[in-house]
């Protein structure tokens, strides 16, 4: 028996992200490029009678009943092994809440990981993965981190290569965004209703669930990922990935916060290779050429007061892993 495992999932950013019309399960579909990043959600799972949660870090004032997902990943599992023993959860938070950064996906994986390895439930990566696909969009990469591309939802993974490490700086807002609300910003600008039919023509209504769908939004081509931003990861040169960063929810992130536009102004002034909103927002994420750039690029916006936080971070960092398993004597 096993009575504690702590275990660690990252973060994470887009450095591409696609968007096609909602399917008619109101999911939008994508092709993405993640990168996970050296911010970790760290969770301590102890055995107990039900299922509890407590959160340090960021995040203090969130939910910690079964509106959490770090509680419905653990009840999945429980339901799923059919194990009738519980959990006393402590999750630790780096990751910046509502950030556009897959915090809440990251608690997930890592509480699925370590559930899995306390309750010695015998599931295989690939059934956790599918577990991790029903609790969200973004929950599969945290288990496998690296380099991923996603279509599908973005739960839908291809490993990908990538050489070398990049650095990041990334702008954290105080007040998060809400993923949905970024969403329906985008079929607003675009003429789409939640079903995916285009009010202001032209634009295909996508398939059935698991469809990439017969359009996007910005033309009649599925949503794909720009091979040249494949090539990039390979060059393992920063100044070719800054050429290839781009994301299809950054203009409906910037209408909903206008401000954003002064932080990827910051980031420029500052000298960061290229910025991207990551994700849904409000995460900015700046690219510097290396460890020392990426401080200068950081002292230069935090002096600019465009974000609550400035932190600096690299990736690719790997996905849900075991830090420590304590055995009983
Ligand atoms: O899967 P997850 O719960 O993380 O998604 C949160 C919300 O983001 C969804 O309910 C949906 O409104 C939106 N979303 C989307 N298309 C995706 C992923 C998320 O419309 N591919």
């Amino acid at each position: 028996m096993t009575p504690k495992v702590q275990v660690r999932a990252p973060g994470k950013i887009n450095l591409a992200l696609h968007v096609g019309p909602p399917r008619p399960d109101g999911y939008h579909p994508l092709a993405t490029l993640f990168q996970a990043v050296s911010l970790y959600e760290d969770v301590v799972a102890e055995a107990a009678d039900g299922v509890t949660l407590t959160i340090r870090g960021r995040g203090a004032d969130l939910p910690t009943d079964a509106s959490n997902l770090a509680v419905r990943a653990a009840q999945l599992l429980r339901e799923t092994s059919g194990v009738d023993r519980g959990v006393a959860l402590t999750l630790t938070k780096e990751v910046p809440v509502a950030g556009g950064m897959a915090g809440g996906s990251a608690d997930a994986a890592a509480t699925l990981l370590a559930c899995d390895q306390l309750w010695g439930t015998g599931l295989g990566r690939e059934e956790l993965a599918e577990l991790a696909a029903e609790l969200g969009a973004d929950v599969p990469f945290a288990l496998t981190g690296l380099s991923a591309m996603g279509t599908g939802r973005g739960d839908l993974l291809t490993p990908v290569m990538s050489r070398g490490t990049y650095h990041w700086v990334l702008a954290v807002q105080g007040e998060g965004l809400s993923t949905p609300a970024v969403f329906r910003a985008f079929d607003a600008m675009h003429g789409l209703s939640a079903d995916g039919a285009a009010r202001a023509g032209g634009v295909a209504a996508a398939d059935d669930a698991g469809s990439a769908g017969a359009g996007s939004a910005g033309g009649a081509e599925a949503p794909r990922v720009d091979p040249a931003l494949l090539s990039a990861l390979l060059s393992a040169d920063p100044l070719v990935l800054a050429r290839h960063l781009t994301n299809d929810l950054q203009e409906p992130a910037l209408e909903l916060r206008p401000e954003l536009g002064d932080v990827l102004a910051a980031a420029d002034r500052a000298g960061a290779l290229a910025a991207v909103v990551s994700g849904s927002g409000p995460t900015v994420a700046a690219l510097a050429l290396d460890a020392p750039h990426a401080a200068s690029v950081a002292g230069v916006m935090r002096a600019a007061e465009v974000a609550a936080e400035i932190l600096t971070v690299t990736g690719p960092v790997p996905g849900a892993r075991v830090l420590e398993r304590v055995h009983a004597r």
